[in-house]
């Protein structure tokens, strides 16, 4: 078994950062301490863990962009951790032998169904539906593997982002399209929509497809979501049959309901550009299937709306790019992060006399919005901090003793009534611990080189 390095990150990195690398030691540790127990035996149990564990070199993946170097360390641990999953369920999952052929329902346990994955993986446990059916299922892609991929309806709608006011606007456009079927049919206006998002980490692609859902979903549009990253990594054998089951969900989901909004992320995984100098054959194998399987629903004729997201839109094949809406998503701009700070972020907070919004977005150049929120939670941990430590700020029981419960109420109260002020020391310290923003140099020549070469 690859041993993936453990040894956590260098000092002086954000403390999301510090977390995740926490969170991948410890989950490397329970599988092997599991294995260890079981005898030296493999366990369903243990694919679990390395399959979280990959999870979460992911996100510090997507954190460590711009950061060459982290950022080939993690993957190679991702890497690793993939490799013990597949190993395992190689192990617990024998091929069946050709002579006899065995029922599909006595077939054992497939790699497919390992997957644990939180945030979407080859699909998100959405709301269990009892009454759950699908014509889709097959020997490689469970019926529970395809329900993981309806998502349940997001709690944001468009009018809750801040900024991207064009896209929203956009979006809003083929949100009102909807509604004109009838009309769109006579005028022969295809119901299939796809758009392809780009943009450094960060920026808000997910988040604008599920708020796009989330505005979609009321009107009985079905969502389904699917990371193309895992699909190629942890399904490899089964992937094309993944790719193809997902489209003919989407196409089925849409015949049965007002439409269907069908999401892959990191689309880059399944739609492997085939010019690249090292691809290797089942990728392009992939890359073919997935194609294969998008142009079926130009001639559906039903309403699905395909989103595919990516960081890295040079390596998604350009086939891809065919027929799409290109949406690059920015980093937030000055006036969209003082919207941040002043709706979002800090709504309940006093600013110190002569302090802005305005000011705290001057501060924040080329951050994004997960680093935004990375510095927002920080600054309200200090504040809580400040708040704690100042003894006039306790409230004593009969005893004279300090109450803990009470006074954690008298605070949330006095932060809910601007009680609280932010001051610019405070907000700059932070800014400083955290070291942001991250260098995104190498990201902007990577989409800037993507966008000069497919005008
Ligand atoms: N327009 C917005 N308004 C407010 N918050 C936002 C907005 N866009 C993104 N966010 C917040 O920023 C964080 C990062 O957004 P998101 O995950 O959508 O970025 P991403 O571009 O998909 O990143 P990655 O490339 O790593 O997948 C999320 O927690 C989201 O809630
Ligand atoms: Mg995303």
């Amino acid at each position: 078994m690859p041993r993936p390095d453990r040894s956590a990150l260098g000092g002086g990195f954000t403390d999301e950062m510090s977390r995740l690398s926490g969170e991948y030691t410890a989950l490397v540790n329970q599988a092997e301490l599991l294995r260890h127990r079981k005898g030296d035996a493999p366990s369903k149990e243990e694919a679990e863990l390395w399959a979280k564990a990959a999870d979460t070199c992911d996100q510090i993946i997507s954190h460590s962009r711009g950061l060459r170097d982290l950022r080939v360390q993690w993957e190679s641990r991702k890497q690793d951790c993939l490799e013990n999953v597949k190993k395992i369920a190689d192990l617990l999952a024998p091929p069946p032998p050709k002579e006899p052929k065995a029922p599909p329902a006595a077939k054992p346990a497939a790699v497919s169904r390992i997957s644990t994955n939180t945030d979407g993986g080859a699909g998100t446990a959405s709301g269990a539906d009892p009454d759950f059916s699908t014509r889709n299922a097959n020997e490689d892609v469970s019926a529970e593997m395809i329900r993981s991929w309806y998502q349940d309806p997001p709690d944001k709608g468009l009018d809750e982002l801040v900024g991207v006011r064009e896209l929203k606007e956009r979006l809003m456009e083929e949100i009102g399209n909807v509604d004109w079927q009838v009309l769109n049919n006579v005028l022969g206006i295809s119901p299939v929509q796809s758009y392809f998002l780009y943009g450094p980490p960060g920026t808000g692609k997910t988040e604008l497809i599920k708020a796009f859902a989330g505005t979609l979903m009321p009107k009985g549009f079905k969502f389904l979501k699917l990371k193309g990253g895992d699909i190629h990594n942890k399904y490899v054998g089964s992937s094309e049959k993944i790719v193809d089951a997902a489209f003919k969900e989407a196409i089925d989901a849409a015949t049965e309901n007002p439409g269907c909004i069908l999401f892959m992320d990191e689309v880059e995984g399944v739609c492997v550009n085939r010019a690249k100098s090292n691809i290797q054959g089942h990728e392009s194998k992939l890359t073919n299937a997935f194609l294969e399987a998008r142009n079926t629903l130009r001639d559906c004729k039903k309403r699905v709306i395909f989103f595919g997201a990516t960081n890295f839109p040079q390596d998604v094949d350009p086939a891809m790019l065919d027929s799409v809406s290109m949406i690059r998503l920015p980093l937030p701009d000055e006036e969209t992060r003082a919207e941040y700070f002043q709706k979002i972020a800090f709504p309940t907070l006093t600013l110190e006399p002569g302090l802005t919004y305005e000011d705290l977005a001057a501060e924040t150049d080329n951050f994004s919005f997960r680093e935004l929120e990375a510095l927002v939670k920080g600054v309200k941990v200090q504040l809580r901090s400040v708040l704690i430590k100042d003894e006039g700020n306790w409230v004593m029981n009969e005893k004279g003793e300090k109450d803990q419960s009470a006074t954690d109420k008298k605070l949330a109260e006095l932060v809910e009534n601007g009680g609280v002020t932010l001051t610019m020391e405070l907000f700059r310290k932070e800014i400083k611990v955290q070291n942001l923003p991250m260098d995104k140099s190498e990201i902007r020549a990577q989409l800037l080189a993507f966008e000069q070469g497919s005008r």
